[in-house]
């Protein structure tokens, strides 16, 4: 691997030259500038000391890539990752893209560096080109979640149209008579998919339409904007379905400002099943979706590959399960508030 030592010996400069260009703190000639990063790219130099320091070395470590480390869905996931590597002698490595394109696209280049041995991405904002030169590279990937259905790639993922229709079939079975849905944000499969979901049973029924969905952004503040809007639109609503849990906590909230009852005028079911959902006061119905499982599935099928134990690509979609609270308990006494 070329060293700083060989770029300022081809560069005819110092090594404190070609550190003051990396690391930009002090004026350089602009010709030798020049002349030095001409020099870097075709020593092939990578001047990022995280990346040099993982580049070219095997370090039994794999990597899960995932959007946003702050909702508690992911760091469940990681749990699992983290516990299945680690029972293969593996370390994590773990990487937070904010669901953005740019900082995906320099993960997978320090990935690329041929540092890690394999990579569980959630995200569906990479294509297949992206990901091309990791295949090239021989690094197994496992796509995880909300994955744009890639061939060449095994993927693990819940049944979000089943867990969407589970969750308006039980507000249609409490007695709700006009039900709402806040979905994700509808560049992500998994919002879709619970989209339609929830469009395929609510279609079937005369008080539907179109204005009774409302896109959130899969966090608390969006869940609570999209109840504002829907109430706005129509205050006879009785059912919302959100369509993951923070989203429906933020709906919780605003339902609980509102002066609402729930659920006996308004019942509320989430997505996801993370842990926050029984700590609110109605406990929140939710469809709990198999997170460990999914995390666990995903690291093990990375690591066959890894071994060659596995060759094939497959598509393990996991059933989730309606997880029934309070908050769509319609049964339970009315305390009424004297
Ligand atoms: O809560 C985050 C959501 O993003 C989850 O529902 C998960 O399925 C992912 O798509």
């Amino acid at each position: 691997l070329p060293t700083i030592r060989d770029v300022a010996k081809a560069a005819g400069v110092s090594v404190a030259t070609v550190s003051r260009v990396i690391n930009k703190n002090e004026y350089v000639n602009k010709d030798t500038v020049q002349k030095i990063l001409l020099i870097m790219k075709e020593l092939n130099f990578e001047p990022n000391p995280v990346a040099r320091g993982l580049a070219g070395k095997k370090m039994n470590t794999i990597a899960l890539m995932l959007p946003d480390i702050s909702n508690p869905f992911f760091p469940e996931i990681a749990r699992a990752v983290e516990d299945v590597a680690q029972q293969y002698d593996h370390n994590l490595f773990l990487c937070n893209s904010d669901n953005l394109v740019h900082k995906e696209k320099s993960y997978l280049e320090i990935m690329k560096k041929k540092s890690i041995d394999g990579l569980i991405i959630i995200s569906d904002n990479m294509s297949s080109e992206d990901l091309e030169p990791l295949r090239e590279a021989n690094i197994p990937i496992v796509l995880l979640d909300r994955p744009a259905s890639h061939e060449n790639y095994s993927v693990v993922r819940a049944n979000n149209v089943k867990g969407a229709q589970i969750a308006v079939e039980h507000l249609i079975e409490i007695g709700c008579k006009k039900i709402a849905h806040i979905s994700g944000p509808t560049n992500l499969i998994t919002a879709r998919e619970r989209l339609e979901g929830y469009y395929s049973i609510a279609q079937t029924f005369q008080w539907y339409d179109s204005s009774l969905v409302a896109e959130g952004n899969f966090d608390v503040k969006g869940g609570a904007a999209a109840l504002q809007d829907l109430f706005k639109r129509h205050p006879d609503i009785d059912g919302v379905f959100a369509g993951n849990d923070l989203m429906a906590l933020g709906a919780l909230k605003e339902l609980i400002k509102m002066g609402k009852n729930v659920p006996q005028e308004v019942a509320l079911c989430g997505f996801d099943g993370i842990y926050l959902t029984e700590l609110t006061q109605p406990e929140l119905t939710t469809i709990q979706q198999p997170i460990y499982e999914l995390g666990a599935k995903a690291a093990e099928t990375l690591i066959k590959k890894l071994r060659g134990e596995l060759t094939e690509n497959k598509i393990y979609e996991l059933d989730v399960q309606l997880i029934r609270r309070d908050s769509t308990n319609r049964n339970q006494p009315v305390v009424l508030v004297k």
